[in-house]
């Protein structure tokens, strides 16, 4: 899929904040730091569309970005952020869950994870909730750029056992590195799954001639 157009659409606090829109949404969401801003630099092909930082905690609010015309992508600020306070990271998780549970043209959440990590438990909580909640969802593990092959299995088996054994389905997997731009076809094509079929469907051209009109 093309991405022709990729667009600053608004920012919200929270679900009573977002743009009223019928256009289909896919939502990054993860730890702090874990790269969901440059990934949708990424997607878009737009270096410095979404803000990135190494100081974890730099997204801070909801942010809408319009591509091609006709869908969005959201960028989410991080969650496990250890320098906001406990008040505050239960303000963040109202705020962050009543969009991801609510919002209804959300088609997909992505939730990215660390690849060099072993399984943390927020994550792993976290996707429990998604799932419990029946909510659409994809793993991206992010910046493979830093891990080698056999160890970016080892910890995607561990994480997946880990959910597995906590009686949680696992959803689909993908990878991907900003740096690398790595995972960017595969991510597009399951966006271009969900979205409606049919605009790209041009009218067959009628060719009539008109000759016998002419005089
Ligand atoms: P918050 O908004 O603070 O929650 O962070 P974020 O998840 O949006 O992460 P962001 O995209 O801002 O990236 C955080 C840091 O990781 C930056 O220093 C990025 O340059 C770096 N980074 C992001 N993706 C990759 C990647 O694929 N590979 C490598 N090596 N570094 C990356
Ligand atoms: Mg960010």
């Amino acid at each position: 899929m093309n991405v022709k157009s990729a667009k600053f659409l608004t920012s919200a606090t929270g679900l009573e904040d977002c743009p009223k829109s019928s256009m289909p949404e896919f939502a990054f969401i993860g730890r702090s730091n874990v790269g969901k801003s440059s990934l949708i630099n990424l997607l878009t092909g737009k270096q410095g569309l979404a803000k990135v930082s190494s100081t974890p905690g730099k997204t801070k609010l909801i942010n809408f970005f319009t591509i091609n015309d006709s869908w969005s992508l959201v960028d989410l600020p991080g969650y496990g952020y250890a320098r906001v306070s406990k008040g505050e990271q239960e303000g963040f998780t109202e705020l962050i869950g009543d969009y991801l549970l609510e919002r209804e043209n959300l088609k997909q959440i992505y939730v990215l994870i660390d690849s060099r990590n072993e399984p943390m438990q927020i994550d792993l909580e976290f996707i429990a909730w998604l799932r419990e909640a029946d909510a659409p969802l994809t793993i991206i593990f992010t910046k493979v750029d830093k891990v080698s092959m056999p160890e970016l299995q080892g910890n995607v088996n561990r994480f997946t056992q880990t959910l597995e054994s906590g009686g949680v389905d696992i959803p689909k997997v993908l990878s991907s590195s900003s740096k690398d731009k790595l995972g960017r076809g595969l991510i597009l094509s399951s966006i271009q799954k969900l979205l409606p079929k049919g605009k790209s469907a041009k009218k067959k051209k009628v060719n009539i001639s008109l000759g016998w009109m002419k005089k």
